[in-house]
């Protein structure tokens, strides 16, 4: 770990600005230090992997006795965390101290046999403990907690953000509801340990990891699991290999290009989930999109995953993404926030198509911090130049080097409260220049449009690439409508008054609940725009949305 704990970044937060550390969201902060305790990105994947291969998934009876339940499995070795959950039942999730352990798990587990069915003898670490006497008989509580796997309602957070006291609050309030618990993140990388098990029967030595919001910190509960099937350490194409006069040539078969070789790594481990892999339901193999992947549903821990392989510039946005979100607190709240507005409005959505996606608007919030005076976060290019030569990365070409240090990088002392930076973020793009202009993290100023689209968002590192390409007008013009109104709502003093006094004006949403609630706008707007369509337009924009969710790519 290159970061030399937390210690630093307070440090430098509170030279440059010790009103930041004092009033925002301190509370994140806490939670964030009790998750990762401000490690680098490469050390919480490190850490997550080691943890989940020591780990196993059981389906336990659903009145399964916790204390009975502990004292059965711990006659297999130590256990340094566990925690219950349900999804489609109930799981536990088991961390032991030793490797050891899950062998021995092993050798007293049974394989089942069914009258009806046939089973492929796998041995996966997803178990499924029968009721031997570990159940409650009676219909009383059982003493196990589950802890929450799914983010909270719409209407509970706006009840609960009701009741906070001012905007700010209400905005590390949504930000700790929403993010990712550490037991959440837990089962993320046992789900990619799990994979890990199938894909070995090919490459032994490959590892799984997850990328994406799953790691990058602002990931919600419920998001997709991004997987990235990574070989290099068996290719040795990171790594310096020894000269001799011998090359393997059972890792050399030959195709004709490195996305050739991607499709049938991706085809025949997305077979072998589909025939092996347990509880992995509905594979679909997408093959020919820009960046090849394997969708799947993973029931017991009920995420949808998406597994890629030789996807490294993807890894290399995560690690951007994840240093702009450690680098100052607010950067996390803001896109927590944003996010869940976009969702709220249909902004953003579950299905691939016309919309604009998260990645998309965590670039457009970055490229907004980049713009205020003084600027919240570096540009791209600034990271760059302080990279060192450990940081150098060149990817397929794009040049993807930036400081992996985070004490070389000096943040300027930006006072700015979450709740001005959030009326600043939709008045910016309330007025923003989207038919000329494109966004640029790298420079951290608008360029003119290399291309004719909607929405022109440069990707950071395959600067060629449009990470908004999918967009449509209806979509962007429902985005600046959007923007318009809540900027609006945001300057109306009774938007903004917290109404606290008697119980019942408590609940009466406010601030930030308020931006959260249907929309006035946007919706007649689409609407009366949908009825002047004619037909032809609408099959038009209809056929174009289905063009586009075939392209939607992951790179
Ligand atoms: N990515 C990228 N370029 C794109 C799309 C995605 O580099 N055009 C990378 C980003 O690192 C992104 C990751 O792929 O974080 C996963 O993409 P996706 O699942 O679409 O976005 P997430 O950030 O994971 O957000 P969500 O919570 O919506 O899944
Ligand atoms: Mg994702």
């Amino acid at each position: 770990c290159r970061l030399k704990g937390r210690g630093i970044l307070v440090k430098c937060l509170q030279k440059v600005d010790p009103f930041l550390h004092r009033n925002i969201g301190t509370d994140v902060v806490a939670a964030r230090e009790e998750r990762h305790g401000c490690k680098s990105l490469y050390a919480v994947q490190a850490e997550g992997q080691e943890q989940a291969e020591r780990s196993v998934l059981i389906s336990c009876h659903s009145r399964t006795n916790e204390k009975k339940f502990l004292k059965y499995i711990s006659r297999h070795g130590d256990i340094k965390k566990y925690f219950f959950y349900e999804s489609y039942g109930l799981y536990a999730v088991v961390e032991f101290a030793n490797r050891e352990s899950v062998a021995s798990l092993f050798e007293g587990a049974a394989i089942p046999s069914v009258s009806h069915e046939s089973m492929v003898p796998f041995k996966s670490r997803l178990l499924s403990l029968r009721n031997i006497g570990l159940a409650d008989s009676t219909n009383q509580q059982s003493g196990q907690q589950c802890q929450p796997q799914t983010p909270i309602p719409i209407n509970e957070l706006i009840q609960r953000l009701s009741k906070e006291e001012s905007i700010d609050q209400q905005i590390t309030s949504l930000t700790d509801v929403y993010q990712l618990t550490q037991e959440n993140s837990r089962l993320r990388f046992l789900v990619c340990s799990l994979l890990k098990d199938i894909a070995a029967a090919y490459f032994p030595e490959c590892t799984i990891k997850p990328f994406g919001s799953s790691v990058n910190g602002f990931g919600k509960l419920g998001c997709d699991l991004d997987m990235f099937l990574d070989l290099d350490g068996i290719s040795g194409r990171n790594a310096s290999m020894p000269k001799s006069g011998l090359s393997l040539e059972y890792q050399m078969k030959r195709a004709s290009s490195e996305r050739a070789v991607t499709q049938s790594i991706l085809s025949v481990i997305g077979e072998c989930v589909d025939q092996f892999g347990p509880g992995c339901v509905g594979v679909q193999k997408i093959l020919n999109a820009r960046c090849p992947l394997v969708r799947f549903a993973h029931q017991p821990s009920g995420f949808q995953c998406d597994l890629t392989a030789n996807n490294r510039v993807a890894m290399k946005s995560t690690e951007l993404l994840y240093l702009y979100g450690e680098l100052d607190p607010r950067v996390r709240c803001l896109v927590f926030t944003v996010r869940c507005w976009a969702r709220a409005h249909g902004i953003t959505s579950s299905i691939p198509g016309a919309w604009i996606t998260n990645f998309s608007l965590t670039v457009m919030l970055l490229f907004f911090l980049q713009r205020r005076s003084p600027p919240i976060i570096p540009t791209l290019d600034h990271l760059r130049d302080l990279a060192g030569p450990a940081d150098k990365s060149v990817i397929e070409g794009n040049d993807c080097t930036f400081v992996s240090d985070f004490s070389k990088i000096q943040l300027q002392s930006n006072t700015e409260t979450l709740e001005q930076l959030l009326c600043e973020f939709f008045e910016f793009y309330a007025t923003f220049t989207f038919s000329r202009m494109s966004i640029n993290i790298r420079k951290g100023k608008e360029q003119n449009k290399p291309e004719v689209a909607p929405l022109h968002i440069q990707n950071p590192f395959e600067t060629s690439l449009n990470v908004s390409k999918n967009v449509n007008a209806t979509q962007l013009d429902r985005f600046v409508a959007l923007c318009q109104e809540s900027s609006w709502l945001l300057q109306q003093s009774e938007t903004n008054a917290p109404r606290g006094g008697n119980k019942e004006k408590a609940s009466k949403p406010w601030g930030l609940a308020t931006l959260l609630l249907p929309s006035q706008v946007a919706g007649i707007k689409s609407r009366k725009k949908r009825k002047r369509e004619p037909a032809s337009e609408r099959i038009k924009s209809l056929l174009e949305s289905l063009k586009n969710t075939n392209q939607q790519q992951k790179s």
